[in-house]
């Protein structure tokens, strides 16, 4: 049942040193490829971030340790064939989020805001008309959290019909 990992999803931001294979991080951008997308342009590549010289690079920029201290950095790209690439961009990472879990990982969605979309883009190579709108660290997570429960359900956010 799919609710299952939507219910453990949880932002992790502190991870295990452990090292993630590259076995799972294929798995988990293959989630990301299956995504849905505007057009069914499939626009969203991936830069998967491991050097630790990139990651304090990254850091000196968003000042998050979980950017520094995560095994691995998953950077979702639209590339110029995105026509809604905010929008392929976020289901993409919820793709991500989602597998990610079903692998027992850790994950967060690091928001970048237009300076920080600029300046790791530079970091990273990435051309300036491509779209960035997060960073996803990876890891094991250090530490559990609870999962989602029903009474986060509220149903009075549901309007019949009209608001
Ligand atoms: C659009 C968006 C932006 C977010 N930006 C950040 C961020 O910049 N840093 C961060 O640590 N978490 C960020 N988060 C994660 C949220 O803080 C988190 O999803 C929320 O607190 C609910 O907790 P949960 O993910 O554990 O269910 C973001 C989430 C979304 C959907």
């Amino acid at each position: 049942m799919i609710i299952e990992p939507i219910r453990k999803r949880r932002s992790s931001r502190t991870y295990k040193s452990d090292p993630i294979s590259d076995e799972f991080i294929n798995e988990i951008i293959k989630a990301g490829q299956f995504a849905p997308s505007a057009m069914g342009r499939c626009a969203v590549e991936f830069v998967v971030i491991r050097d630790q010289k990139v990651k304090d690079a990254i850091f000196a920029v968003i000042d998050q340790d979980y950017i520094k201290t995560a095994p691995v950095l998953i950077a979702p790209v639209a590339t110029d064939k995105s026509v809604l690439p905010v929008q392929d961009l976020s289901i993409v990472s919820e793709h991500i989020f989602l597998q990610a879990t079903q692998l027992g990982l850790g994950s967060v969605w690091k928001n970048l805001n237009e300076q920080w979309e600029e300046k790791v883009k530079e970091i990273l190579n990435i051309p300036s008309n491509f779209r960035m709108i997060n960073i996803i660290p990876i890891g094991f997570p250090a530490e559990e959290k609870p999962e989602h429960g029903d009474e986060e359900f509220k149903v009075e956010k549901i309007h019949q019909e009209k608001w």
